[in-house]
């Protein structure tokens, strides 16, 4: 479960309006939720501080029981290394990796041995129709087929969170439905939780709740 409680962020100084406050959102595990908002509201830097990547300035974010704002820098880097999986717009492959290599990342980070750390590369792989194409190179694929290899690589060591900034923006519409149903069902599948940012009224129309990010919090999207 993840609770997030009032959170505020600021970047000026503390007289400053905040970019945002009162951001409070509750996640059980399976659920997916997409977050639109206007350029510049404060979307990716919302997914950062989830991810300990940037300070807040008030509020609590608690995983699984654990209140991640009192975590020191250390404890968040190997927290995150264990619970969460990344999937970027920009995709982030790793040109000079094979495909079962950029998979098998997070899982060399937590210390798998190599011959487990790729056989589950592989497999998961499979799950993202890229069975055969383990020892192929990244330049070798479309676009589409990158961003699935980011899915694999965000879900195979089993994350309790999974956070996608505009997963599919730079996949035309066609592939992005078809790239976005996927993280979707990997995510759920998993029982892990999503949070995904996106600009696509039907890419978030595919998650179970659609909240937009406003200065004032998160509010549900009008249908
Ligand atoms: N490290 C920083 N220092 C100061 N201001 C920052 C910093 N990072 C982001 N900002 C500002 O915070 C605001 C929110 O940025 P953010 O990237 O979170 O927006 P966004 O909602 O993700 O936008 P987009 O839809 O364009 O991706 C912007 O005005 C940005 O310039
Ligand atoms: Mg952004």
């Amino acid at each position: 479960m993840l609770e997030i409680d009032r959170l505020t962020k600021r970047f000026g100084a503390p007289g400053e309006p905040a970019l945002f406050a009162g951001v409070s959102l509750r996640l059980a595990p399976g659920e997916c939720v997409a977050i639109m908002g206007e350029s510049g509201v404060g979307k990716s830097t919302l997914l950062n501080c989830i991810a300990g990547l940037e300070s807040v300035d008030g509020g609590r974010i608690v995983l699984d029981g654990t209140d991640l704002t009192a975590l020191d820098e250390d404890a968040f880097a190997r927290l995150r290394r264990r619970r969460y999986g990344f999937v970027f717009q920009a995709f982030h492959v790793l040109p000079h990796l094979t495909l079962a290599q950029n998979v098998a990342l997070p899982l060399w980070l937590l210390d798998v041995p190599d011959d487990a750390a790729q056989a589950r590369a592989r497999a998961m792989l499979g799950r993202v129709g890229l069975e055969a194409r383990g020892d192929d190179w990244p330049r070798h694929l479309s676009g589409g087929e990158l961003q699935r290899v980011a899915i694999a690589r965000a879900l195979v060591h089993e994350p309790a969170l999974v956070l996608a900034d505009e997963p599919t923006g730079n996949l035309d519409p066609e592939r992005a439905a078809g790239v976005l149903g996927l993280l979707l069902e990997c995510i759920r599948g998993a029982g892990a939780i999503g949070i995904i940012v996106t600009h696509s009224q039907a890419a978030a129309a595919r998650a179970d709740r659609v909240l937009r990010l406003t200065p004032g919090g998160l509010q549900p999207e009008a249908a």
